[in-house]
């Protein structure tokens, strides 16, 4: 790229105490090479900007790229036999609990080369980038012993290289049981944390540690197990917590400091405080709740009223979550969770940003910030939640390049 750049179109900063949305109609965001260098009114350009290229986008929307903060991207075959099942009465915990679920995907992804596994998750990561996701976390769990879940992690990270986005990568060896271990899960969570976990850091292959803490996952002590062997390797950790019971897992990864805790339609109050008190991240995942027929809402309005940052994620994977679009997972947070569409859009831009634990500024458009934004062919940033399957993304602009 040659020289700054001047892009003019209404801007949804998402900048804090800049009113709803950070938003400035008519607004100029100017980027040089990789870095946002300025962004405001147009009739407040400085001088040295004036005379630059300048690329006219009359009344569309600029946002940050969206941040999917939560997804199973990697992983190997289908689970539509399992949406059968569940339609004519089964329950999710029961398909489980019949050996299917989860351990079905893992024998599925160690059954696949790593080409396998990379080709899938690349063909769900397109259609992700083409709703305007600039950065993606990628959890393994579908490898559950060493050989498959470093397999997981690498693929996870080469889609960095294949497309442009960001990725940031979870381990998922407390995901589930599978049937080398069962009636032995201890002995499996020692295999996680002395030996899975250790390699995989050893690789460079982990930027966080997540869990399952579930009826037909682990247990809280289990799960601090993990947690113990994570700060031990120096690294952030988060939780699938309160999905379909109350084990008081949020506030066991709030206790932690943990970035986030991810489902929690079962949050109680005393998490809810947890949370509040260190900073951990609520992360709503409407696509699981909509698949699994879920009834029980999470508390959005003890959250809300709590402080506690909302972030929305698509969780796309096999079983609980086929789905391939972050807007679609606004709208759905705005429908099923009555999210406002400012929450929703915060979901899934700075406080996505925060449930990674990226940097301060992460996820707004702002002075400083990497020239990560998504151009769209709306005029207000509601109309992106409002539509139901639409494709609103106009362009995206990853580290300064137009993409
Ligand atoms: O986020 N809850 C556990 N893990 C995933 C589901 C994984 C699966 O069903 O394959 C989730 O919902
Ligand atoms: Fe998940």
């Amino acid at each position: 790229m040659t020289g700054p750049i001047c892009l003019h179109a209404n801007i949804a900063t998402m900048q804090k105490n800049q009113g709803s949305y950070g938003l400035i109609e008519k607004g100029c965001v100017v980027i040089n090479e990789d870095k946002i260098v300025w962004v405001g009114p147009h009739h407040e350009l400085p001088a040295e900007y004036i005379g630059v290229t300048q690329k006219h986008y009359s009344d569309r929307l600029i946002t940050p790229a969206l941040i999917d903060c939560h997804t199973h991207l990697v992983y190997g075959g289908d689970r539509a036999a399992e949406f059968e099942m569940r339609l004519e009465g089964a329950s999710y915990e029961e398909v489980a609990r019949a050996g299917g679920g989860i351990v079905s995907t893992v024998k599925a992804t160690r059954a696949a080369s790593e080409e396998e596994l990379l080709d899938g998750a690349l063909k769900r990561l397109d259609m992700l980038l083409a709703d305007g996701v600039g950065t993606i976390e990628v959890k393994s769990g579908y490898g559950l012993d060493l050989k498959n879940e470093l397999a997981m992690l690498r693929v996870a990270r080469r889609l960095e290289k294949e497309r442009p986005v960001h990725v940031r990568t979870t381990f998922l060896g407390a995901h589930a049981l599978t049937p080398e271990y069962s009636n032995r899960a201890d002995d499996y969570i020692d295999y996680v944390c002395n030996e899975i976990l250790p390699a995989a850091v050893s690789e460079g292959l982990v930027d966080a540690v997540d869990g399952f803490c579930e009826g037909i996952g682990f247990s809280r002590k289990q799960i601090e197990k993990v947690f113990n062997a994570a700060a031990g390797l120096n690294l952030p950790v988060k939780l699938h917590a309160e999905q379909l019971s109350n084990l008081n897992g949020a506030a066991l990864v709030a206790e932690r400091r943990g970035l986030s805790a991810d489902h929690l339609e079962y949050l109680d109050q005393s998490g809810v405080d947890a949370m509040a008190k260190n900073g951990t991240v609520a992360v709503l995942l409407p696509g699981a709740f909509y698949t699994l027929h879920e009834t029980r809402m999470p508390p959005v309005a003890a959250l809300l009223e709590a402080g506690v940052p909302i972030a929305i994620a698509t969780d796309c994977n096999p079983g609980s979550s086929p789905l391939f679009s972050l807007v679609l997972a606004m709208n759905m947070a705005c429908t099923l969770f009555r999210l406002t569409p400012e929450l929703a859009l915060a979901g899934v831009t700075l406080n996505a940003a925060r449930a990674l634990g990226l940097e301060e500024g992460r996820g707004t458009i702002a002075a400083g910030q990497p020239a990560d934004l998504a151009i769209w062919d709306v005029k207000m940033p509601a109309e992106l939640s409002y539509g139901i399957g639409h494709r609103p993304l106009h362009a995206r602009i990853h580290g300064g390049v137009l993409v």
